[in-house]
Parts: C-alpha cells; structure tokens; sequence
C-alpha cells in the first residue's frame, strides 16, 4: 500500500466515524412516553401489516383479531395483561411478552422500532377507530 492509499483510508476512516457514533447515540436516546395523539393512518396501515405478516399476530389472534385456540381477542374484552386495552400497556405486552405463555416479546423478530407501530393497529381497532 503506498503512503497515498493509506492516507486516503485514514481520511475514509475519519469521515465515517462521526456517522456511526451519531447512529448509535441515536440508539440510545430513551424511547419517548406512547402518545396516542401521534398515531397517524400511516402508522396504522403499518401496523396492518406487520399484523398481518411480519408479526405473524394474526396466527394466534385472528385474521380479525377475534382470537382463536392459542390466543384471547384483541378486540373489545377484558384485557388480562394489557391494562384496558391502553395504547402503553399493548406496547408492553408486545414489548415483554406474557411469560409462561405462547405470548413472547417482539413476536416474529419485529424490531423495537415496529412495536408502537403494531400496536397503534392494534389500539385503533380495539377502539373501533379502523376496522380490524
Ligand atoms: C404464538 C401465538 C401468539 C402470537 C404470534 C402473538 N400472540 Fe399475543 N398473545 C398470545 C397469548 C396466548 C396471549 C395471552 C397470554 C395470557 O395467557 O395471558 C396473548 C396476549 C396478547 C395481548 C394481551 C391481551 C390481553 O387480554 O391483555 C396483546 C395486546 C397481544 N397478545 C398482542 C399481540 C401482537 C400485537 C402480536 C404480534 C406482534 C402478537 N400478540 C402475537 C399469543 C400470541
């Protein structure tokens, strides 16, 4: 390698650092309190989706999220783990999981980034807001 490549990679080196520990210090920005407010139609077509795919939600809790053998409603009932059916308590269950049940956290390998998405679904149609 001659003198020129290695300074060239050095300067390479040093233009990338600052991006990654930027990216990082992003990470590990505290996650900000669940507002319902900020819950746009975006959010929860997204939130469809993973329901609906990613997710894999709608295996154990419906395709209409009537429920089913393995798993309650997340419809209108009477919520067991996630305290009335709150925005912040479905981010909770989703997040932690149900132990000792076929609740797990982050079902399917979401992202963290992914739950309040999930969730935001999840809310609005147990709230009648989208239909399921
Ligand atoms: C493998 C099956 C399975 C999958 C997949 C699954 N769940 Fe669950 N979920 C359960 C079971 C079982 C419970 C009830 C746990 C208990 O016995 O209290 C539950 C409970 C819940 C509750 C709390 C219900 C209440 O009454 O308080 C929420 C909210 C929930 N799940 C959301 C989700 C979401 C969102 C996903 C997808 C990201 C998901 N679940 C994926 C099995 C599953």
């Amino acid at each position: 390698m001659t003198c020129v490549a290695v300074a060239q990679l050095a300067v390479a080196l040093f233009a990338i650092a600052p991006l990654a520990s930027a990216r990082s210090a992003a990470a590990q920005q505290p996650v900000a309190e669940p507002d319902t407010g900020s819950i746009t139609p975006a959010m929860v077509e997204a939130g469809r989706a993973i329901f609906h795919g990613r997710g894999t939600c709608f295996a154990c809790h419906g395709m209409k999220l009537e429920g089913g053998p393995v798993a309650p409603t997340l419809l209108a009932h009477a919520w067991r783990d996630a305290k009335n059916g709150d925005y912040k308590a479905i981010i909770g269950v989703v997040s932690h999981g149900v132990p000792g049940t076929a609740m797990v956290a982050y079902p399917g390998g979401i992202a963290k980034s992914e739950v309040p998405i999930v969730a935001a679904y999840v809310w609005s149609a147990t709230r009648g807001r989208v239909k399921p």
